[in-house]
């Protein structure tokens, strides 16, 4: 049977875009509640949130690369820093004919160091970003059109479904990566949920490369939040706008604001959207009418930051086995047995802010 009529009958149907590049879509509708009736959830009761999946809408996604690009947004340039630097540690584990799965379509820069460290210990490489939005954009075609030996099948799916469309796809080991401390985002029960699903879906040849963010000094991650350009609070405001685009709401953007704080005893960064004043909001999609009162929050995100030792917990707990190669004073990095981990520790900026 091809693949593609093994995927069909998962009850996927792919899209062929151009040479190497292609997609594979679930054609069944799935059961999991529409944009309008989550934010309906979630608006309705006196504790309001918003989950942070509806961030990355085509505005969001572009103000989350510019969040990236910020001088106080240390997570993205450290990550990418320990990337180049593992390529000699992380090659002798790649004897084999790797895929790269990628969950979240990532940034090409990320993507494109891992795919050079790969392309050197094989010739063709198959790429799957995993993505419930649409990943197909033009970093992917710019990669197709600067890599000859590479093929992008992208799975626009939930990470979990794209795991095991992944684990049916053939008998190939998989690097997988989940990069960007996206993982942070996560409330803790449902983090160890997701990492045992992914330690129970790995064949004994696949590799788990994660990104995870090192607590550190307040003052720091507090500028990683609250950057002197206002973007991450453009970011979290626009998810108001996109209710108001795609839900029909009449939210006044001038009437929140972005609010960022570190809490210590959770280990989070902690985002909302405070109210400025006495006001009703209604988001006829939703079928809904709220009030808030001046000062009300609604939270849009958790960001965990982890020490070493909880780490090491958390992979235990998710039966992850450690394999150390080596340890960077500064970066503080580990080779763990099937996942690789990356602990992002910059301090060393800290002065600059
Ligand atoms: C995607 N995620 C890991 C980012 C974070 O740091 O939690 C999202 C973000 N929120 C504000 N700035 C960046």
């Amino acid at each position: 049977m091809t693949t593609e009529s093994k995927q069909e009958l998962l009850g996927y149907q792919s899209y062929s875009i151009q040479k190497n590049l292609k997609y594979f879509k679930p054609t069944k509708t799935t059961t999991t509640a529409t944009f309008a009736e989550e934010i309906r959830n979630t608006l309705q009761f006196a504790k309001k949130s918003i989950s942070p999946k509806f961030f990355y809408d085509e505005s969001g996604s572009k103000l989350f690369d510019e969040i990236c690009l910020l001088p106080e947004y240390y997570p993205y340039n450290a990550e990418t820093e320990i990337l180049q630097k593992i390529e000699k540690k992380l090659l002798p584990y790649l004897s084999e004919e790797f895929h790269l799965v990628e969950l979240g379509s990532g940034s090409s820069v990320k993507t494109r160091i891992l795919i050079d460290v790969l392309l050197k210990s094989q010739k063709h490489l198959q790429y799957f970003p995993i993505d419930i939005s649409e990943i197909l954009d033009q970093s992917a075609k710019n990669l197709c059109n600067d890599y000859p030996n590479l093929t992008v099948t992208g799975v626009v799916d939930t990470f979990e479904n794209g795991l095991d469309f992944i684990e049916n796809y053939d008998d190939k080991p998989n690097l997988i990566t989940f990069l960007g401390s996206s993982f942070g985002n996560f409330e803790k029960s449902a983090g160890i949920t997701f990492l045992k699903k992914i330690s129970s879906l790995m064949k004994s040849s696949d590799l788990f490369l994660i990104g995870l963010d090192l607590k550190k000094d307040q003052k720091i991650l507090h500028n990683a939040y609250n950057d002197t350009q206002n973007t991450t609070a453009k970011f979290n405001l626009n998810v108001l706008k996109r209710i108001n685009k795609e839900l029909g709401a009449d939210f006044d953007l001038e009437n929140f604001e972005h609010h960022a704080v570190y809490d210590e005893q959770k280990g989070r960064i902690e985002m909302y959207l405070r109210s400025l004043s006495e006001q009703s909001v209604t988001i006829p999609k939703s079928d809904l009418s709220i009030t808030f009162s001046k000062d009300e929050l609604i939270h849009t995100e958790n960001s965990h930051k982890f020490s070493t030792l909880e780490i090491e917990s958390l992979l235990k707990e998710s039966n992850f086995e450690k394999l150390e190669i080596s340890k960077l004073p500064e970066l503080e990095q580990y080779m763990l047995h099937k996942l690789y981990c990356l602990n992002e520790n910059f301090n060393k900026n800290y002065k600059k802010y």
